[in-house]
């Protein structure tokens, strides 16, 4: 008796225990239940390496080894309903939802958060967000991107709120068609732990794209695709984390209506895409805070997210045009001669760069004064004849000069904006300084004083036009005093990133910032020196600044520009460079390109003259290279790649207005400058999977050679009118793939039927297009139709929003309208012809002279002859 009362106690007290502080007490597997998992449906349990069945088991989580081996499928994972969150409490609120979720049992990582806060807010009638906290402690998030919502106002939102049965999840629906867009009704996996956050949404189809930095196909695969996001300077490979972070996903249903979703969160994200299909997120810090876009169009989706992180900054006008640089040119001579050949050769070079080696020992804000003597006069020079010049920017500084002769360290110790160790010491790494190096804190309310006054400093000796600000994962190769032994740098869930530690070439994780601690903030290194780049360099300029940045997080499109990074000088890497772009058209960072011929390895012939073709259609557009390699701009690289260079770059500069004004739509409207075929023609499924063409807004398709001298190759068009944009002649599409042959000198490209593209006289610089004749090309669809726009300004201002003109294009039969939707103060360029494609008389692939169309005679009317 008294046995069976000190066991009812006992199990009284376990009870009482597990009900209010959550203790572990493993479930029950029930072994019959797991089998009926479908393998493509499994959860894993186990994520950390070496999952072994005891410990599985003791997790509460089936455990079946499958006959063949599926990389990536999970032994370990969860039994259906396993224990997790329940709602405890749901409250309708104005404009949303707060709920809260509270778990029995506990997970296996320390610090469980037993109960936590749902918010759900009805930001807008496409746009809801979801907030997830731990409501009795301040957790870290992300203060970028400087998200800038509008007070939620919803009226009919496409969407609802739909509470799972049992009181276990949850899901957002699109009313219009009862699609579950976000679909977590599932929670058995949920984990919500200070260093481990995990949740699984089901997604409604397995069209998705986004969810970089990272080298892969545009479409992503479902296929147990692990994605790592922690921001990491190495050379884009397979399934490894490069150098930038943005956690949205567009998704096309199979309806053809698209949805989207961005979890805004700085810590180290590990992605799981899985057949069934869906997708797992795990974060190793801060929150869950989710923003989902109802679309219901891939191009909505797209605004809708730019809408909340920010649309892309407009670019000045000079740096659409070519870019020539390469590491280890290592006199001021040798830059020179580089830069007059190619331009003796008609190579239009807008902007000369150099990278680090006008410094001396590799220190930022220093010129080697013996091999860079007369850089000053040099820039003076180009900027007389109309060109631009950049230079690299690190942000790591020496920290051993003699003290009083590098204000860079000096006056950065005064300002105390050096990131810190943990006893407060300024924390010493290495670069490519000559003995170590400190790193500015770009989170510290000082870093902005400092680094402007750093680069007006230079700036006053060097006016240069540009920063490249290179190595800001924040890389860094030496800790000369180690890391102290800290959960920050070893959490129990290792995410897998390239090196195996989250140091790797990067600093402490315990490293101390103004915003947080680097473990929180790391992935924010990049974007958070581009914000005070981009704003520093404004006003030292008093115009619109240009940054092209190595890392990046959501929003950075706002800042400035990216590069694709170290890529290896291959025909695949010429391949996919193509989804790289288009991903950062996605994620709002339309001024990008990867380094033209490739960066590591010496080029060829055959890549290079393909990669000139293909980089003149690159929104930035740039040759560079590493040190040591063959040198690899084009006139080094012979005639043949000089031919096509001058025949590419010649139509690029003569698009120069069209590629502006798409540029200026990105900056107004979040629309996409390169722009995936998927985005254009949701409604035809040929086009999910293509990522070796590409489109310039919606009037022009890019169809770059990228094997070795293929006699043809194959192009898919989508249904409608298409016209050669050499020769003119028309290809009317059902929507097939045509044959295309090619020669040497040419990339294929397509103009579409119905847009009308403006265009100018290509010249050597782009100071000198801009003043040329506009020419309208009309490309009349089946219906003899065709419409346009042209955006116009100074090119370089800060005020794009409010000076500028804006012209509407409009045919119809035989005739062209145009009315002027605004006028600005920078006169626009006598439109003196039009030429009409697909007309069926005479005037056809003809162009019709017009005298002087002045825009105060707006609107105006130009017609043609009809048969
Ligand atoms: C790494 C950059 O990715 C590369 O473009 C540059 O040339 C080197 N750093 C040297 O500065």
């Amino acid at each position: 008796m008294k046995v069976l009362k000190r066991r009812f106690i006992f199990l009284f007290i376990v009870f009482y225990m597990s009900e209010t502080l959550a203790i572990n007490i493993p479930q029950i597997v029930d072994v019959p239940q797991c089998a009926n998992v479908p393998e493509n449906e499994r959860l894993d349990c186990y994520p950390q390496t070496n999952a072994n069945q005891e410990e599985c088991e003791a997790r509460g989580c089936c455990w079946i080894e499958p006959n063949e081996s599926v990389k990536g499928l999970p032994y370990c994972f969860y039994q259906p309903k396993a224990e997790s969150y329940k709602f405890t409490n749901v409250t309708e609120i104005p404009d949303g939802i707060n709920a809260f979720l509270e778990r029995s049992s506990k997970s296996p990582y320390p610090s469980d958060v037993s109960v936590i806060q749902l918010i759900v807010t009805y930001q807008s009638d496409t746009t809801l967000r979801l907030k997830i906290i731990d409501p009795n402690r301040q957790r870290f998030e992300t203060p970028f991107p400087e998200v800038n919502l509008p007070t939620p106002k919803t009226e009919n939102p496409l969407y609802k709120f739909v509470l799972g049965d049992d009181k276990q999840g949850f899901k957002i629906v699109r009313r219009s068609d009862n699609t579950s867009v976000f679909d977590v009704s599932d929670l058995s996996n949920f984990i919500y732990s200070n260093q481990f956050l995990q949740i699984t949404t089901k997604l409604p189809s397995s069209n998705i794209y986004g969810l970089g930095e990272q080298r892969k196909h545009l479409k992503l695969s479902t296929d147990w695709n692990r994605i790592t996001l922690f921001n990491h300077d190495t050379a884009p490979q397979d399934h490894v984390n490069i150098y930038g972070t943005h956690p949205f996903y567009l998704l096309v249903e199979d309806t053809s209506n698209a949805n989207g979703v961005f979890l805004k969160n700085s810590n180290g994200l590990e992605l799981i895409l899985q057949p069934s299909p869906a997708l797992t997120y795990r974060a190793i810090g801060g929150i869950l805070d989710f923003y989902v876009f109802l679309g219901p169009t891939p191009s909505d989706v797209l605004k809708q997210y730019q809408e909340v992180v920010g649309k892309p900054k407009m670019p000045p006008f000079w740096s659409l045009g070519f870019h020539l640089c390469r590491w280890g040119i290592n006199d001021l001579e040798t830059t020179k001669k580089v830069l007059q050949r190619n331009l003796d050769a008609g190579i239009p070079v807008e902007v000369q760069w150099n990278d680090l080696d006008y410094m001396d020992k590799h220190n930022d804000f220093t010129i080697n004064k013996t091999a860079f003597a007369g850089l000053p006069e040099f820039v003076q020079d180009l900027h007389r004849q109309g060109r631009r010049y950049v230079i690299l920017i690190d942000p790591g500084v020496s920290g051993s000069e003699e003290l009083g002769s590098y204000p860079p360290y000096d006056r950065g110790v005064e300002l105390d904006v050096f990131v810190k160790n943990t006893t407060d010491q300024i924390f010493i790494g290495k670069v490519w300084n000559l003995v170590s190096t400190v790193f500015p804190d770009f989170t510290h309310p000082n870093a902005y004083t400092y680094w402007k006054e750093m680069l007006k400093q230079f700036h006053d000796v060097v006016p240069f036009d540009g920063a490249w600000i290179d190595m800001n994962e924040v890389s860094n190769s030496e800790f000369p005093y180690g890391c102290p032994d800290s959960d920050l740098d070893h959490p129990m869930y290792q995410l897998h990133t390239e090196g195996g530690t989250l140091q790797e070439k990067t600093l402490c994780m315990t490293a101390k910032q103004h915003l947080g601690v680097h473990y929180d903030v790391h992935n924010l290194y990049g974007i958070s020196e581009a914000n005070i780049t981009s704003r520093a360099l404004s006003e030292i300029l008093g115009e619109r600044s240009f940054i092209i940045s190595r890392s990046t997080f959501a929003g950075q499109g706002r800042y400035g520009g990216h590069w694709g990074g170290d890529v290896y000088s291959t025909w695949d890497e010429l391949r996919y460079s193509i989804p790289h772009l288009l991903d950062f058209s996605l994620f709002g960072v339309p001024l990008m390109g990867s380094d033209i011929c490739g960066f590591n390895d010496n080029t060829t012939e055959e890549l290079c003259n393909r990669w000139m073709q293909l980089g003149a259609f690159y929104p930035f557009s740039r040759n560079h290279n590493s040190e040591k390699l063959r040198d690899q701009d084009p006139v080094a690289m012979g005639e043949q790649v000089v031919r096509s260079s001058l025949k590419a770059l010649r139509v690029r500069y003569s698009l120069l207005p069209y590629l502006y004004t798409l540029f200026w739509y990105a900056s107004q409207e979040g629309t996409t400058v390169a722009r995936p075929l998927v985005v254009e023609f949701p409604n035809d499924p040929n086009t999910y999977d293509i990522d070796t063409t590409f489109l310039w807004g919606s009037a022009l398709l890019i169809a770059p050679v990228l094997e070795d001298n293929p006699s043809s190759i194959s192009v898919y068009l989508p249904k409608g009118r298409w016209y050669n944009f050499y020769n003119r002649t028309l290809l009317e599409s059902v929507g097939e793939s045509f044959n295309i042959s090619t020669d040497r000198d040419t990339i294929p490209l397509f103009l579409r039927g119905g847009l009308i593209v403006p265009m100018q006289s290509p010249a050597a610089t782009t100071e000198e297009v801009r003043k040329s004749d506009i020419k309208l090309l009309v490309a009349l669809d089946e219906n003899g139709k065709a419409k346009g726009n042209m955006y116009w300004d100074d090119g370089l201002s800060l005020d794009v929003s409010s000076d500028y003109t804006l012209l509407e294009l409009n045919a119809l039969q035989n005739t062209l309208e145009l009315t002027s939707l605004n006028k600005g103060s920078t006169g626009l360029p006598k439109i003196t012809s039009v030429e009409i494609l697909g007309s069926s008389n005479g005037v056809n692939n003809k162009s019709i002279l017009i005298d002087n169309l002045s825009i105060d005679s707006y609107p105006a009317k130009v017609t043609w002859p009809m048969t």
